[in-house]
């Protein structure tokens, strides 16, 4: 088979490694897989895009990404469907397309019925996309209102949906209300490759003593991941350990930052303050943006991950975490429902510094629990979300999208 892949913008993100992933499974299985995208910056972005595992053609990138700094979605939007046009146009006769694979932006569809050979159309959607986009006042609300709605309609168009886990699927059908379709799920698979290749003795990072218990919490410095509640669980743990186990405890913060966004910056300096305020300022370190190395050190080296936010679309973390032997402490809901195992992988709570403490701390004193844990973690990343099962869902999932009508 011949898969083209379209996507807006191939950068450095869940989305681009989900999209890479499935290039790279459907080419395993021996189908013919190309991209087609908006931008593509050769000095940001993975490795597979660059060094010609996979076919990149870039359309449209001459278009503006925001009008007077407004207006981005419409403009993602309209790059989108000049790339579907371009398909429809310049898509050579000789190359049968037989399906096409897009993502993020559904506004495409309906004119990619019109490519020759008529491909059968799969989206994945990661998230709806309205859903999304920031608030802002009145007139961005009437901006949104024939968006949202061509978002729906043209999602409906698609021959398949898939989604990154039951929580999203759900999320899917309470938004796009009209829409009669279950889409299907199916979960990012965790590149494991990266994370053998870092076995390295060197541990140490600045400011964390060689022997400290590490309580790690990974997550970009944006309010809605929810990064308060891993400091104050944190010092209520404090209470409940012996003056020992406090003195080796230690907390870190790693995520990404980016000092071109306003919010990254102020919300780190909000972490600060509540640092300071609990008394914190010596236990815990915060690392910004940290390189993969370091990211994976880190998960070796610490006792559990604390993953604090709500309503998680999917979240990759836990299952970095658990690959890695790592407990994980998650809120109860969204993506890591389905990640994590309650009391076997780790702990699902209530999003009060109470429960995240209270399960800290059983991992915390029982080093046998934490292993037993670890271990389970490690299975079940491997049985469930490995890239061999993800490829063979995929597989299986095109292959009936292309015999329903043959
Ligand atoms: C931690 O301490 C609090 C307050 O003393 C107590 O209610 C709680 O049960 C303790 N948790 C554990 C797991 O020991």
């Amino acid at each position: 088979m011949r898969v083209l892949f379209l996507h807006p913008d191939l950068g450095i993100g869940g989305a681009e490694r989900l999209v890479i992933d499935a290039a790279l499974a459907l080419k395993n299985c021996g189908h013919t897989v190309s991209f087609l995208t908006n931008h593509h910056d050769k000095t940001h972005c993975f490795e597979e895009t660059r060094n010609g595992t996979l076919e990149v053609k870039v359309v449209g990138d001459w278009i503006p990404r925001n009008i007077f700094g407004k207006f981005y979605a419409f403009c993602a939007y309209f790059r989108m469907v000049y790339a579907a046009f371009y398909v429809v146009l310049f898509q050579s006769k000789e190359e049968k397309l037989d399906l096409i694979f897009c993502d993020l932006i559904s506004l495409g569809i309906p004119l990619l019925k019109y490519a020759k050979h008529n491909p059968k159309i799969l989206f994945y959607c990661h998230f709806p996309d309205q859903l999304l986009t920031k608030q802002g006042g009145c007139m961005k609300s009437i901006y949104r209102i024939p968006l949202n709605y061509l978002e729906e309609k043209t999602t409906g168009a698609a021959d398949g949906v898939l989604v990154n886990s039951k929580f999203t699927s759900r999320i899917f059908s309470e938004t796009f209300k009209s829409l009669k379709i279950t889409p299907g799920v199916l979960y990012p698979s965790l590149v494991t490759k990266s994370f053998d290749q870092y076995k390295t003795n060197d541990n140490s990072v600045d400011g964390i003593a060689f022997n400290a218990v590490i309580l790690l919490s990974i997550n970009r410095y944006e309010r809605k991941k929810n990064l308060p509640l891993a400091l104050k669980a944190f010092k209520l743990l404090e209470r409940n350990l012996t003056k020992q186990e406090w003195d080796k405890a230690h907390l870190v913060l790693a995520g990404g930052y980016d000092s071109r966004n306003l919010e990254n910056i102020e919300h780190f300096n909000e972490l600060i303050a509540i640092c300071e305020n609990l008394g914190l300022k010596d236990k815990v370190t915060m690392l910004r943006s940290p390189s993969d190395e370091i990211k994976i050190q880190l998960l070796n080296r610490c006792r559990m991950l604390l993953y604090t936010p709500t309503n998680e679309h999917f979240g990759i973390v836990p299952l970095e975490a658990m690959y890695l032997q790592v407990p994980v402490i998650a809120v109860n809901s969204g993506g890591p429902k389905e990640t994590v195992v309650h009391e076997q992988t780790g702990f699902l709570c209530e999003s009060t510094p109470e429960d995240f403490a209270n399960a800290a701390t059983l991992i915390f004193k029982d080093m046998k629990l934490a292993e037993k844990m670890g271990v389970m973690g490690r299975t079940r990343v491997k049985q469930r979300f490995s890239f061999e099962a993800f490829t063979e869902k995929l597989n299986q999932i095109v292959r009936n999208l292309i015999n329903e009508t043959q």
